[in-house]
């Protein structure tokens, strides 16, 4: 018994110091430094009346809503998830500014930032040393500066506002300013279609992936064919589990045309001009948003403080997946029951831009990039049950995929691939991640950190280490 108590006082003592240390950093002080040094470092002076107006504590009735309305997956989202000491709203780039001489001179404090995207790991809010929040979701303005051929569009604004700007102030200016073969921006006018056939096992879904893998990465360039994978009651053998397969296009042309090419292309898939809507661009992107039919201006609603508890990993696929390998994934699909694949196509455009023009890496070669996505709407200990499950269908697709090194996507940011302690070995913990999500352009990566921010001061838990000091 008496040996069982021993460990007590000890939890104590830790609990004691980590009560103490976060509160020497949530003390009003902060508040008043910060408050103080930004109207002395913020210029223009007619930038320095709105500081009292973008600084929350935690003491402010406001800070919770604050902090949660940009928190896009509920995991972190709990009691003990570790809390900005401070968080500060900027309404113009000098704030910013302002913010990091503050958090970098007086009392060095880590700045995490947040521009209010869909951040799988919360990494943009939530760190295990003391920090604050730079929340950039005010700076949301596109101008537009049609002479000089410069469009500015801040961190925080969402494709729908750089919509509504152009198209009120000047119609016809996406199709001068922003070439829409390279961006992808097809002007308003021009009609776009899209279907989405659902398979299961028993309708020869393995067929049409078989087909897809083949066709999807190297077909005309103005199609972009997602396919979805997930497991699904069976309809015809009941109490049984199968797997749906779907196909989700976005066509830049005619419904004629893209029947007529998918008939001779991907005729497995069997499109019939029913299964197409003919839309303008902006409606495809209410569709892709499943926000249906409805107004543009709906994507100006942000869904504040609304989310699903989530985990998603990534993979990058560079030779087409056998029919038998298939058939023993749909397998240990069905067993895991709730994650799903999404298979988004590379090819085209991807593969015609040299891998070492910019940081991304993942150009030609690569067939196609897998999303694993679980989602689950309860709190609590069944998170584990769900994340396992991501792990094991990481584990079992491993000879399926990219490897040395196994690819990752960025943006589906995965801390599993590996995290930075920052210690003496942050630049071989860096190479794990970092070779993963920007293969041999980590090397030139971590030499542009080293020019541009020697001390670290812009880190999270994946970014790109510095060099280690010599001698
Ligand atoms: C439902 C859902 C669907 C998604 N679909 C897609 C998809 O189809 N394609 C795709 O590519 N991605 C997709 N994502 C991923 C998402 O788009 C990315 O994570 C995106 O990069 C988030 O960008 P953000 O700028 O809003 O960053 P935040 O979520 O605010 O933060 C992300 C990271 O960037 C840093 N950061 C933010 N702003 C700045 C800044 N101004 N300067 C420096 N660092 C900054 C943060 O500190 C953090 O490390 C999806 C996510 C979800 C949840
Ligand atoms: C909360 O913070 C906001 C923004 O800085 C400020 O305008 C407001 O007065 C604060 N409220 C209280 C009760 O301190
Ligand atoms: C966060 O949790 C609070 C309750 O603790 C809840 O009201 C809020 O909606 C949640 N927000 C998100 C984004 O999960
Ligand atoms: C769009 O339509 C589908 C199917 O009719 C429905 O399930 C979904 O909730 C709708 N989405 C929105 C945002 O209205
Ligand atoms: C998740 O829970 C279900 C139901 O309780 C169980 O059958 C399954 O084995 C669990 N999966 C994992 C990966 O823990």
């Amino acid at each position: 018994m008496a040996k069982s108590l021993t460990p007590i006082p000890y939890l104590f003592a830790i609990l004691l110091l980590h009560v103490v240390s976060a509160n020497s950093f949530a003390h009003p002080s902060l508040y008043n430094h910060f408050h103080k040094c930004l109207k002395k470092h913020t210029k223009p002076p007619s930038d320095q009346a709105t500081i009292s107006t973008i600084l929350f504590a935690q003491s402010n009735v406001s800070y919770p809503s604050v902090l949660r309305n940009y928190i896009r997956n509920p995991r972190f989202n709990t009691s003990s998830t570790p809390k900005p000491s401070l968080i500060i709203t900027p309404l113009h780039e000098s704030h910013v500014q302002s913010t990091v001489i503050c958090a970098k001179s007086v009392i060095p404090i880590q700045i995490k930032i947040r521009s209010g995207g869909h951040d799988y790991e919360g990494v943009s809010y939530i760190s295990d040393e003391p920090f604050i929040i730079l929340d950039l979701f005010n700076l949301r303005d596109v101008t537009v500066d049609a002479e000089n051929g410069v469009t500015v569009i801040q961190a925080s604004a969402t494709r729908t506002l750089l919509l509504n700007r152009e198209e009120k102030k000047n119609p016809r200016l996406p199709r001068r300013s922003l070439p829409h073969r390279r961006r992808r921006w097809p002007p308003q006018r021009r009609r776009v279609r899209q279907h989405a056939p659902a398979r299961t096992l028993e309708q020869n879904a393995i067929d049409l992936v078989v087909q897809w893998q083949e066709v999807a990465p190297r077909v005309d360039d103005r199609l972009f064919m997602r396919l979805l994978v997930s497991p699904v009651s069976s309809a015809t053998l009941r109490g049984q589990k199968t797997v749906r397969v779907s196909v989700v296009t976005l066509f830049l042309g005619s419904a004629d045309e893209l029947v007529t090419l998918l008939e001779k292309e991907f005729p497995v898939l069997g499109l019939n001009k029913k299964n197409c809507n003919e839309l303008t661009w902006i409606q495809s992107v209410l569709w892709w948003a499943s926000y249906n039919y409805t107004k543009p201006e709906t994507l100006l609603d942000r869904r504040l403080n609304s989310a699903d508890f989530l985990k998603r990993k990534s993979d990058y696929v560079q030779n087409p997946i056998s029919r038998d390998r298939l058939e023993w994934i749909w397998k240990k699909m069905i067993e895991l029951k709730s994650i799903l694949f999404v298979f988004n196509p590379y090819g085209g455009r991807m593969s015609e831009i040299s891998s070492d023009a910019m940081p991304f890496p993942h150009r030609a070669g690569d067939l196609f990039k897998i999303q694993y996505s679980v989602t689950w709407e309860e709190a609590g200990s069944v998170e584990k049950n769900y994340t396992t499950q991501a792990k094991m269908l990481y584990s079992y697709m491993t000879p399926f995929v990219s490897r040395n090194p196994r690819s990752a996507y960025l943006n589906y940011r995965d801390l599993d691939i590996g995290i930075n302690t920052f210690g003496e070995n942050s630049y071989e913990e860096g190479e794990v991640y970092g070779l993963k999500y920007f293969n041999d352009k980590f090397e030139r990566l971590v030499k542009v950190k080293s020019e541009v921010d020697p001390e670290n001061f812009f880190r999270n838990e994946q970014s790109i280490p510095v060099l280690p000091k010599k001698g």
